[in-house]
């Protein structure tokens, strides 16, 4: 009996190992996420043979923790579609052996071109870690091989932290960045360095395009470099900058200096401070492309370190935010809008028009889309709820306030919102996730929750709306599971 049980309990943890959601009450109807197992970064993110695809950091073996990464991988024709492909790159080189790290892809002759950190744990050392640049190529955009020359950049000099190459190409010159962490006057600073090449295998470094003078942290990871709208966007994760007032309250930040860019001199000049893209809890590693259609798209892997949230028992972490396609303003700001393919989810409308305080609807399948026009000199409040706890979001019109209020500690996530002439919002729900855009994209909020039942979208009590429209958004993210 009692060899029994210990064969069937060994057997039930190599099934529960062996990649397989468990519960899907918590797993994205319509958001990109992992099979099985953790995700974290988005990798590589481009557009290849009449497919987008995304890469993104993979722990195959457990969704409890991050292990080593591996790329996973996933394709998508209009980015809501997806679909899992094999796993593109595993750690098994000497020089990438505790994990190929995040990157990114740049198309050309054909063929896939991703760059990747390269990373190696030397344990009980100083340091205790190094990292290099690589390159995998794909010919078929499946099969991912790995360059025989690896590693193509060692960074002698610029270690322990130097990762997440983002690369693009201008005129005949190939460029990237990497995140990097200094020491000056005994303290950790996060910067970017610049690299070029001429042939995308050999290296140089350039120039130091931006670094922290303390209060922006002690590492700036995943950097992002384009330019949008004349400017140039410096895009990054830093880590360790301290909250201040409403700003900077999640663990690692994610945010953007706008300024100009000199491919002669290779200086970046900013013209802004830096500022958070996204105001809500989970929102982080952003990776952006230009894509086919001319479109600056960006997402983010929507989750946050350190969080262990209720989806890990499940047999999953980490999923996606929606694509988003930035655009820049005249006072330098960057704004937000879900692409539109995602009207390729919507199923049917299950109430529009005008109505009052107190109405409520309930979603099929806990996944949905809300619109929403009021007018911006009357507070809002909108509610979404299950068994056991909501989540509120709540404009505060006379103090031009927006807020997202999921509950538990550290629950609240507030920052500046005036609408002039009309309220604007649209909000995406899919079971464990909100997504808030307010207005023309000049707020974003992003945040995950766990509440068990059917979720209802409710109106606040004295709230009044011209249009508050409701529609349910289908499955577009196979996974052989149901709800519990
Ligand atoms: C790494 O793993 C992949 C997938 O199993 C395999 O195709 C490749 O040959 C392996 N490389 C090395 C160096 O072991
Ligand atoms: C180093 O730190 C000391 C003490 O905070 C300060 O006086 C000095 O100016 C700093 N030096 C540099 C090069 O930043
Ligand atoms: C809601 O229910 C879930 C599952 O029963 C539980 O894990 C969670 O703690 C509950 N939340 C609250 C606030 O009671």
């Amino acid at each position: 009996m009692r060899v029994i049980f210990n064969t069937l309990t060994l057997l039930l943890f190599l099934y529960s190992i062996n990649g397989e959601i468990t519960n899907c009450r918590y797993y994205p109807r319509y958001h990109a996420a992992p099979p099985y197992g953790w995700m974290n970064d988005p990798n590589g993110l481009t557009f290849f043979k009449n497919n987008y695809h995304l890469f993104y950091q993979f722990n195959p073996d457990s969704a409890l923790v991050p292990g080593t990464a591996h790329w996973g991988h996933m394709k998508s024709t209009n980015l809501v579609h997806w679909q899992h492909l094999p796993i593109a790159m595993y750690p098994n080189n000497t020089y990438d052996r505790s994990g190929v790290f995040s990157g990114s892809a740049l198309i050309e002759d054909g063929k896939m071109y991703l760059y990747y950190t390269a990373h190696i744990n030397h344990p009980g050392e100083t340091p205790d870690h190094e990292e290099s640049q690589a390159l995998a190529i794909s010919e078929d955009g499946v099969n991912v091989v790995k360059y025989e020359n690896n590693p193509i950049i060692l960074g002698a000099g610029r270690q322990p932290d130097i990762r997440d190459p983002k690369i693009w190409k201008h005129g005949d010159t190939y460029y990237l960045v990497l995140g990097n962490k200094f020491i000056k006057n005994d303290t950790e600073l996060g910067r970017v360095l610049l690299y070029s090449s001429k042939d995308k295998y050999n290296w140089e470094e350039d120039s130091i395009v931006a670094a922290s003078d303390g209060p922006l942290g002690y590492m700036w990871e995943c950097p992002d470099f384009f330019q949008i709208g004349g400017y140039f966007v410096l895009l990054f994760s830093p880590q360790g900058v301290k909250p201040e007032g409403d700003k900077f309250l999640n663990l690692y930040q994610c945010g953007y200096i706008v300024g100009s860019f000199d491919y002669v001199t290779r200086k970046f000049v900013p013209k802004t401070e830096f500022r958070e893209l996204d105001h809500g809890h989970d929102f982080y590693a952003t990776q952006s492309i230009l894509d086919n259609k001319k479109r600056r798209l960006v997402l983010a892997w929507n989750d946050m370190w350190e969080t262990n949230y209720a989806e890990q028992n499940d047999g999953f972490t980490g999923q996606m935010t929606l694509p988003r396609i930035l655009t820049l303003t005249k006072d330098l700001r960057l704004l937000q809008r879900p692409v539109p393919e995602i009207r390729e989810a919507r199923d049917n409308v299950i109430c529009t028009g005008r109505a009052s305080g107190g109405t409520s609807v309930t979603l099929a399948d806990k996944a949905g889309e809300v619109n929403i026009r009021a007018s911006p000199s009357s507070d809002l409040e909108l509610s979404i709820e299950g068994k056991n706890r909501s989540v509120l979001i709540y404009y505060d019109a006379t103090n031009g306030q927006i807020s997202l209020d999921r509950g538990g500690d550290d629950g609240l996530r507030r920052t500046e919102w005036k609408p002039k002439y009309i309220l604007k919002m649209t909000i995406f729900i899919d079971a464990s996730s909100v997504e808030v855009f307010c207005g023309d994209g000049e707020v974003t909020m992003s945040s995950r929750f766990f509440i068990d039942g059917p979720l209802s979208v409710r109106l606040g009590d004295n709230c009044e709306v011209e249009q508050f429209r409701v529609i349910n958004l289908k499955r577009t993210i196979p996974v052989d599971c149901s709800d519990e």
